[in-house]
């Protein structure tokens, strides 16, 4: 493997081209990994291939594997490894991805992998320059990102990149880890690849309706996802129903609200050029029971109020909801001083765009200032997030994401966190929280114990705010 650390330039890295990579991966086949990559059957990387291994293997994992295929125009680009705890899970995503694109799909049986080990034996065969999606639940993400850094591989990690302060720390760190091996990293976050996004944030740092004093974002809908659970049934372990059913436990994923929340909180602060210095917020569970009585053990709220502000005084102030019967609204707003900007008229992509700017507070079309038109093929940010990742690779621009989606998860734990203790939460406070939701992920085993342990009838601990202050549950 090449010594990508040393360097023999002045006051600098040296940073291997993806080309450099795979010249001298061919010619000398010296280190240990990457010899056992090669010498799996199926396949060599004596080509400009780029290799793609994908670790969590739901509904989001097949769809990141299948823009990652859809840039064949910028080169060839082929799935040959895959990783799941659930082999139902990973045999159904293997038949859509390869339905959708036979010809970029090369995983036999035996680089299929099941277990908590899985996400090492399909990075393991990957050659550095190659990439790896992480499409797990966001509480595996250090633990995989560690492993990948090791190996020199680059990386695409789903959004929620942590769950908690310590967890987000550690992406920090790691994430510098990367730089340093020239590693790229994409994180999910799509709306920061959306061209008429970039436009809008672009104008309003120039100005274009003032100082921004308020900014809003919505998301209030119906149950979705695994936003709560009942008492664990017969026949699944209980690692593996908390892993299921990852929304409903914070350890896994930051619960409903990082999971939903994440997307307009980061294309806020976006706009705003900061991350929020503290949050105050309200939230609560409503509905204890389902319709029909059963009692809901998750740890989520059904509802959460969180006001975010700004070190310049500006206030973002988030609404959050799963209930169903309510007003759904799911937009995202921006007043300032001189104007105000329609982000998202629905949703976090695809139909809330194009964003809008207008002359005063009302979003009038008499107002209108600016409307872009969105181009075809730009109307998927899920695709353009993986142009952009691999064209940095291609052309072996520095590209790494990490940072920003550990800070973009940290502050949407925080308003969580402020929410779950009942308390204001600051940037601080959450960064050096010292409660680690589950310290021991990296050594779970499917009967193994669990992070969260039920009591003896099967309710998980839930924030108590103004009684638990400290964090957000006791475990
Ligand atoms: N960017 C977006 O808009 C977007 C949309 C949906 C989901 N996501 C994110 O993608 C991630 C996955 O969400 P999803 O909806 O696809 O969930 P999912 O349950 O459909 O998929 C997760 C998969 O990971 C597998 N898994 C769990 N732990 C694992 C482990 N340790 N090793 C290997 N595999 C493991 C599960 O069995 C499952 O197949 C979440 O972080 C979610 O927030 C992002």
């Amino acid at each position: 493997m090449p010594n990508i650390t040393n360097s023999n330039e002045p006051g600098g890295l040296y940073r291997p081209t993806r080309r450099e990579f795979l010249k001298t991966s061919s010619k000398a086949i010296a280190g240990v990994a990457l010899a056992g990559a090669i010498a799996r059957p199926g396949y060599a990387a004596e080509d400009n291939t780029i290799k793609i291994a994908l670790i969590g293997a739901g509904g989001r994992g097949t769809g990141a594997a299948q823009d990652a295929l859809a840039t064949f125009k910028q080169g060839p680009i082929k799935l040959v490894a895959m990783a799941d705890v659930f082999p139902k899970r990973l045999n159904d995503s293997y038949e859509q991805i390869k339905k959708d694109r036979p010809d970029q799909v090369d995983v036999p049986e035996d680089r299929r992998f099941i277990g908590f080990d899985a996400y090492k034996k399909a990075m393991d065969c990957l050659s550095p320059g190659d990439v790896a999606i992480f499409a797990t639940p966001p509480g595996f993400r250090w633990v995989h990102f560690q492993y990948a850094i090791q190996k020199g591989l680059n990386v695409f990690m789903e959004k929620p990149v942590t769950v908690d302060g310590p967890t987000s720390k550690r992406i920090i760190e790691l994430a510098a880890e990367a730089d340093k091996k020239n590693l790229k990293v994409g994180v999910g976050l799509m709306s920061r690849h959306y061209r008429v996004l970039q436009e809008l944030v672009q104008r309003v740092h120039d100005g274009e309706i003032g100082d921004l004093v308020l900014q809003r974002g919505y998301r209030v809908h119906g149950p979705v996802g695994f936003f709560n659970s009942f008492v664990k049934p017969e026949g699944i372990s209980e690692v593996m129903y908390q892993i299921q059913r990852f929304h409903s436990f914070l350890w896994a994923s930051g619960g409903n609200f990082s999971d939903f929340n994440i997307h307009i909180i980061d294309h806020q602060c976006w706009l705003k050029n900061a991350w929020p210095v503290k949050a105050m917020a309200f939230g609560g569970r409503h509905f204890k029971t389902s319709p029909d009585g059963k009692p809901y053990v998750d740890q989520n709220f059904d509802v959460y109020s969180v006001e975010y502000t700004f070190a310049d005084g500006g206030t973002f102030i988030f609404d959050g909801r799963c209930m169903t019967g309510c007003s759904e609204i799911y937009s995202s707003s921006a007043n300032g001083t001189k104007g105000s900007a329609i982000v998202s008229k629905s949703g976090d992509y695809g139909s809330g765009m194009p964003p809008s700017t207008y002359k005063g507070q009302l979003a009038d079309r008499a107002n209108l200032v600016w409307e872009p038109k969105v181009a075809d093929d730009e109307k998927n940010p899920y695709r353009t997030e993986w142009k952009d990742l691999i064209a940095a690779i291609r052309n072996d621009k520095p590209y790494n994401e990490a940072k920003r989606g550990a800070e973009a998860s940290l502050v949407t734990s925080m308003g969580r966190m402020a929410a779950h203790t009942g308390r204001v939460v600051t940037y601080d406070d959450i960064l050096n929280s010292k409660h680690e939701f589950a310290p021991d992920i990296a050594n779970l085993t499917p009967d193994g114990p669990a992070p969260l342990k039920p009591d003896a009838k099967g309710f998980y601990p839930v924030p108590e705010p103004g009684v638990v202050t400290d964090q957000e549950y006791k475990s």
